[in-house]
């Protein structure tokens, strides 16, 4: 057993004797560190709200000093830890989180610093121990640390790009690296962005969705396609279908990222099939490449359903307006919609062939669409002539009925005028 391994199953020890005491913390008069609390107020009440504090961690575990001392040469001893260089930060973080029998109770994953040192952050520190990457503190904090799961929390999905972007937005800091500085501008942009942060929706993903937390890397060639397809799971299991998945890992291949974007995914639409814009067909294939006849082709399909859905939709509506009742339709039109995001997806296999089956019950539904809602124009101009007829009949009943009241009431006169002579 190393020097080191003995030293954290010790700090293991420390924390796990203290957790009983969790209720305590260092704040209070009975914690180990009471003494730090007094001239430390500003850090204590920070530390206060951690979860650290709730686990019995105390200010001696991680910055060491001497418990009960009131005088400060005393109290820091010979050893205090500053904690100021960013390997000290990541081992003092990392050799505790990485204990598995200190994190055992606690539920929690012990591969932080392993996969830390895997990443383009740990990597460069390896290297340059004075590297202005990311530490655990920088995504942490170092004090006030909340659960990954509370939104105070600089690692919280919805704070991600104000803490990642902190650093990957200097573009100072960046140019020493060699690394754009866009991404966080961009993912503000993107349709990812503007879901998670001004939406709420919060399947969208953050930075750490797409790169990971503690082995943050941009995802390789290979895996870029993983990445996105693990959310969008229909629309990767079509794309593997195309041409284009053909060559996966070649310098040569068309991904999710070749069309879309990393960053700025903008919203997609059927114009991508046609012209020369970035991502667009025509950005890689020739004008008289084949590859743009299957563009136009899948672009002609789709849009003829979708313009066969729009005109069916503008009658019904129409139709409603006239107080007509279509709960019949509209469910018919909702199936065409549904079949029509299919086929929309279903494009990314890049064979018009295989769209043939669900453009055509596509067309169905829009066809049941139109025939239903004939037939309830039909009905509703025929009961508009039958009660035209009925009401002319009643008119005419009820002039009749009045001239023969008249006459009845003439007849009755006539005959009191008769006797009354007699
Ligand atoms: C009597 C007051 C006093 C007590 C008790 C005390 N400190 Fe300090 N501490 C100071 C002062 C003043 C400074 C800033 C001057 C210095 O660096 O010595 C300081 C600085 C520090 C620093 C920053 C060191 C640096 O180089 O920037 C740390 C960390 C620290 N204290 C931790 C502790 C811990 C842990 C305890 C408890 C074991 C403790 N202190 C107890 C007064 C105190
Ligand atoms: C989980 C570990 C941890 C605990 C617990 C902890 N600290 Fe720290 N502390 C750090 C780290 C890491 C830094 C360095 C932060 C940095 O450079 O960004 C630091 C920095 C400091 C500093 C220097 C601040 C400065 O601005 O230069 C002081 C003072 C300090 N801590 C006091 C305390 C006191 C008092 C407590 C107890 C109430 C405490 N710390 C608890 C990890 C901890
Ligand atoms: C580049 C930012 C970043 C760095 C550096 C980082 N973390 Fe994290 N950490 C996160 C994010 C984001 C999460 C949220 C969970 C996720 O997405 O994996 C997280 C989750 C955690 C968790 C919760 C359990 C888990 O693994 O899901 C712990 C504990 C943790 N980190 C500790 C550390 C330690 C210790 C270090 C340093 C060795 C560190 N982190 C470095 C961003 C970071
Ligand atoms: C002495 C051991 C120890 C040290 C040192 C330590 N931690 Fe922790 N940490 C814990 C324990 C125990 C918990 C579990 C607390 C709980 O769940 O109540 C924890 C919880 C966390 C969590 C919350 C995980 C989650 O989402 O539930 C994060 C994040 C974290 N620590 C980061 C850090 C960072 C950053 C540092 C360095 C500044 C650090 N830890 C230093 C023991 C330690
Ligand atoms: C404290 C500043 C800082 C923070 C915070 C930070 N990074 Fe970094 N990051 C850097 C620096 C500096 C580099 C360049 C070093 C390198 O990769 O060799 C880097 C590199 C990277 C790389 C590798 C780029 C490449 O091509 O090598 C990725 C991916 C990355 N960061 C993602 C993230 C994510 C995601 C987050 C937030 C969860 C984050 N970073 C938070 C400073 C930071
Ligand atoms: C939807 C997934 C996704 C999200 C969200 C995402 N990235 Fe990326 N990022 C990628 C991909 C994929 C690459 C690889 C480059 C490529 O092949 O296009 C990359 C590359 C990078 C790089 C390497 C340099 C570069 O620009 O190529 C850095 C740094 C980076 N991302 C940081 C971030 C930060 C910071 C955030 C949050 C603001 C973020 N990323 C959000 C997918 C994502
Ligand atoms: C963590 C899950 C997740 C990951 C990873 C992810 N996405 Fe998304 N994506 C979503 C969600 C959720 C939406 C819908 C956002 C909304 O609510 O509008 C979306 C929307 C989209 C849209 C717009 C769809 C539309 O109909 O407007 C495109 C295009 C897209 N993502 C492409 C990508 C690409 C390319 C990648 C990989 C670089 C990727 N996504 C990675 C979850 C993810
Ligand atoms: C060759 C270019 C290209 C590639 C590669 C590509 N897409 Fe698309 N994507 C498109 C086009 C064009 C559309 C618009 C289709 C439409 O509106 O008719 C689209 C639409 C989408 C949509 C919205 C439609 C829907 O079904 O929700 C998502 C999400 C999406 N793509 C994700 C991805 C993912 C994930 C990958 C990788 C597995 C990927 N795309 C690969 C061109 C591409
Ligand atoms: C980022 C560049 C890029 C974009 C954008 C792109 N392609 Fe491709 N495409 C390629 C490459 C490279 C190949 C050759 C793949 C292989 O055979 O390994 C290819 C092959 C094809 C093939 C197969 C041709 C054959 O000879 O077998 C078709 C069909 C195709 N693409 C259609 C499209 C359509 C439709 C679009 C737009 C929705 C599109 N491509 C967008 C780069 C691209």
């Amino acid at each position: 057993m190393s020097a080191r391994m003995r030293l954290s199953r010790l700090t293991a020890f420390a924390v796990l004797a203290l957790a009983p005491a969790a209720f305590a913390g260092s704040s209070t008069q009975d914690s180990p560190a009471a003494n730090c609390v007094t001239c430390h107020g500003k850090e204590a009440r920070v530390f206060q709200a951690s979860v650290h504090e709730r686990a019995g961690v105390t200010c001696i575990t991680c910055h060491g000093g001497t418990s009960g001392a009131l005088d400060v040469a005393a109290a820091h001893g010979e050893h205090l830890k500053d904690l100021k260089s960013p390997r000290a930060k990541v081992e003092l973080c990392g050799n505790c989180h990485s204990d598995v029998d200190a994190m055992r109770a606690f539920g929690l994953r012990t591969d932080q610093l392993s996969l830390y040192w895997t990443s383009g952050h740990g990597r460069t520190l390896t290297e340059d121990p004075t590297a202005g990457v990311a530490t655990c503190v920088s995504c942490h904090s170092s004090h006030d640390v909340y659960s990954v799961k509370d939104p105070l929390s600089p690692a919280h999905p919805t704070k991600q790009v104000a803490t990642c972007g902190g650093c990957h937005s200097d573009a100072q800091l960046m140019a020493k690296y060699g690394l754009p500085a866009d991404q966080a501008a961009e993912y503000r942009t993107s349709v990812h962005g503007k879901a998670l942060l001004e939406l709420g929706h919060r399947a969208a993903p953050a930075c750490a969705d797409c790169h990971g937390s503690h082995g943050a890397l941009p995802p390789r060639v290979d895996d870029v396609e993983f990445v996105c397809g693990n959310c969008h799971s229909t629309v990767d299991a079509h794309f593997k279908q195309s041409p284009h998945a053909r060559n996966p890992g070649s310098s040569a291949a068309v991904e999710c990222v070749s069309c879309h974007g990393n960053h700025a995914v903008t919203p997609p639409g059927p114009a991508m099939f046609l012209g020369e814009d970035a991502g667009h067909c025509g950005s890689c294939h020739a004008v008289d490449d084949p590859a743009r006849t299957v563009g136009q082709k899948l672009f002609d399909d789709v849009e003829r359903l979708a313009a066969t859905i729009e005109e069916a939709e503008r009658d019904v509506r129409a139709a409603g307006e006239r107080g007509l009742f279509l709960g019949e339709e509209r469910g018919y039109l909702d199936d065409a919609r549904g079949l029509l995001v299919r086929a929309r997806a279903m494009t990314h296999a890049l064979s018009p062939v295989l769209l043939d089956d669900v453009l055509e019950r596509g067309k169905g539904m829009v066809a049941q669409t139109r025939d239903s809602l004939a037939t309830k124009n039909r009905v509703f101009r025929d009961r508009r002539i039958f009660t035209g007829i009925f009401l002319g009949l009643t008119v005419v009943f009820g002039l009749m009925l009045g001239m023969y009241a008249r006459e009845i009431r003439g007849r009755a006169r006539r005959a009191a005028v008769g006797s009354g002579g007699a």
